[in-house]
């Protein structure tokens, strides 16, 4: 039932932001001197805005965002860490960090926006979560990198808020790894310390349902990593307690006191 509710929500949505697509795809058209508009092919489904595969003549030519305020979703509770960035300033928003994740390969590069609407390059990477779904045993393989490229990012300044596998691309080697997707934001009593602890937390949170029952637990390389980013990054202990609310999973896994101490 969710899913027929979910299916027809979404191309209502589509049906509705028809009219701007259309000048978007015109936008796009002249940006990248086309003799004729790309196709824009649905992508994403699960998030706020319409993801779209920008094609033309069989090549890919990049990935665009358009926020689609015709696109209902639930708002998060009130005492979650995070809050949906503003359909006013969500484009901005995925600007500014891809901006700045750019040059250091950590998100994908901008290469036209709107203000309603970000293009940037198509990355030939893969969603990590496929990874993670294919082989839960090696999660931590993933995880300690990520949580790696997440401290590169952090110190660029961009805190991400909705961090996991699914948003998160890589190659094979993990040599490359990109962050796409940032439709959330801190919420605004949450503190820079515990906003960088929560992108941190909610790569495991994510990841946890995931793993085989002999990996739910916290491996000491990803804790002394950890241990080592909450100095570098100023978060303390007391950045713990406002997140739990958004980490059912770590709470009844019993490990939060572990991740205190690591602080
Ligand atoms: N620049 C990019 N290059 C390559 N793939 C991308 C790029 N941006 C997004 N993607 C792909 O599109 C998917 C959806 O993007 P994103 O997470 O931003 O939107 P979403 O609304 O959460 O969609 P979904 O419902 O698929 O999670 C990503 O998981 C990724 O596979
Ligand atoms: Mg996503």
């Amino acid at each position: 039932m969710r899913k027929i509710k979910r299916f027809f929500a979404r191309h209502i949505g589509e049906f509705r932001i028809a009219p701007r697509r259309a000048e978007v795809a015109a936008a796009l058209q002249t940006h990248f001197s086309l003799p004729a508009q790309p196709q824009l092919l649905l992508s994403g489904s699960r998030g706020h805005d319409s993801i779209y595969r920008v094609a033309h003549a069989g090549k890919t030519l990049g990935m665009l965002r358009l926020v689609n305020p015709y696109r209902k979703r639930k708002k998060p509770a009130a005492n979650m860490p995070f809050v949906s960035v503003g359909t006013d300033r969500r484009a901005a928003r995925e600007y500014e960090a891809c901006q700045a994740g750019a040059a250091a390969g950590l998100t994908p590069n901008p290469v036209w926006h709107a203000t309603d609407a970000l293009c940037c390059d198509y990355m030939p990477l893969s969603p990590l979560h496929a990874r993670l779904e294919k082989n839960g045993a090696a999660a931590w393989d993933l995880i300690v990198p990520v949580t790696q490229a997440l401290r590169r990012l952090h110190a660029l300044g961009v805190v991400h808020a909705d961090v996991s596998l699914a948003n998160t691309l890589g190659d094979d080697t993990l040599a490359q790894i990109v962050f796409v997707d940032f439709e959330y934001e801190p919420a605004p009593y949450i503190g820079a310390g515990a906003a960088r602890l929560y992108d941190y937390l909610r790569l495991v949170e994510s990841s946890w349902k995931f793993l085989p029952q002999d990996k739910r637990s916290l491996p000491q390389n990803w804790l002394a990593l950890l241990s080592d980013i909450a100095r570098e990054e100023g978060i303390v202990r007391a950045d713990v307690a406002p997140l739990l609310p958004a980490l059912s999973q770590l709470c009844a896994a019993g490990v939060i006191a572990q991740i205190e101490n690591a602080l």
